[in-house]
């Protein structure tokens, strides 16, 4: 770990929170739960809207491509399934297992190798691309891990996120009020005996959950965060007509708005 990341991740707070986090993600049920959502949306005509916009924005020329926060492997199997060399990283190994498992089952290659999405096991400079997907919200201290990001892709080197955003503002008042209802009444349900996971991970993590710093962060957040990191020609990619046809993980079904926010590492 760099003296830097040290620093900025000895914050009691900060810490409690990532281990409720590790706690969580480490769960098998939460990683069998990711592994169907990755599934639902790769196995259906979804997978080739998202690889379009993967081609759109890093282009058809082969790259070296780190997934980081992989979680069953969603992204690194969409990027390999279009002609990239990818590293899949995370820190919960059971997340690793249903990553691996999908790719021997659907045939795509790719490494996958536990992380720290805040400080990561690579050399300065490994990557063409840095990408993830729902993975910046979770994290204690998003600052110190968009600065891994970049120090392990080369110069010229891009990032890519992908995100939704739940209080995005094309929805409708009413439809973000029956979403709230709705949050409410799964969070009435998780808390009674009705969990998904055991009930201390679980308790403990919706606790925590509440004070993650980039939750229901916006992407203009996160664009601002890139540039904190000296990431160039910052954007954020208005994809939500692309992405508004698709369904989407997660237990409504539902159609969601996405965004992808990226920035370039200077030469
Ligand atoms: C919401 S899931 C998203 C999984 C995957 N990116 C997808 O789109 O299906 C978040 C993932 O990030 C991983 N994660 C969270 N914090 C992490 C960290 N500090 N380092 C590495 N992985 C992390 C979790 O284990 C989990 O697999």
């Amino acid at each position: 770990m760099t003296e830097r990341n040290a620093t900025e991740s000895t914050t009691p707070a900060r810490n409690r929170l990532k281990t409720a986090a590790s706690a969580r993600w480490n769960d098998e049920r939460s990683a069998e739960m990711w592994g169907r959502y990755a599934d639902d949306v790769t196995q259906h005509d979804d997978r080739q809207a998202w690889e379009a916009i993967i081609t759109d924005v890093v282009g058809e020329e082969p790259q070296q491509v780190l997934d980081v926060g992989t979680g069953a492997g969603f992204l690194a199997g969409l990027y390999a399934g279009v002609g990239h060399d990818v590293v899949g990283c995370d820190f919960s190994e059971s997340m690793l297992d249903q990553a691996r498992e999908r790719a021997a089952r659907d045939g795509f290659e790719a490494t996958f190798t536990a992380g720290d999405a805040e400080a990561l096991p690579f050399e300065d400079a490994s990557f063409d691309v840095v990408t993830n997907r729902v993975l910046i919200w979770s994290l204690a201290h998003p600052g110190v891990a968009v600065r891994e990001w970049h120090r392990v892709l080369r110069p010229g080197g891009q990032v890519v996120l992908f995100g939704n955003h739940p209080e995005d503002p094309t929805r409708s008042v009413g439809e973000r009020a029956i979403r709230r209802l709705y949050g409410l009444a799964l969070r009435v349900r998780r808390d009674g005996a009705a969990t998904n996971l055991d009930d201390r991970t679980q308790r403990e993590w919706n606790d925590a959950k509440t004070d993650l710093p980039f939750r229901h962060a916006p992407p203009s957040k996160i664009q601002a965060l890139f540039d904190a990191a000296g990431f160039h020609e910052t954007r954020v990619l208005d994809v939500a007509e692309e992405f508004d046809q698709w369904r989407t993980v997660g237990p409504w079904n539902e159609r969601v708005p996405w965004h992808v926010v990226t920035g370039h590492k200077p030469d």
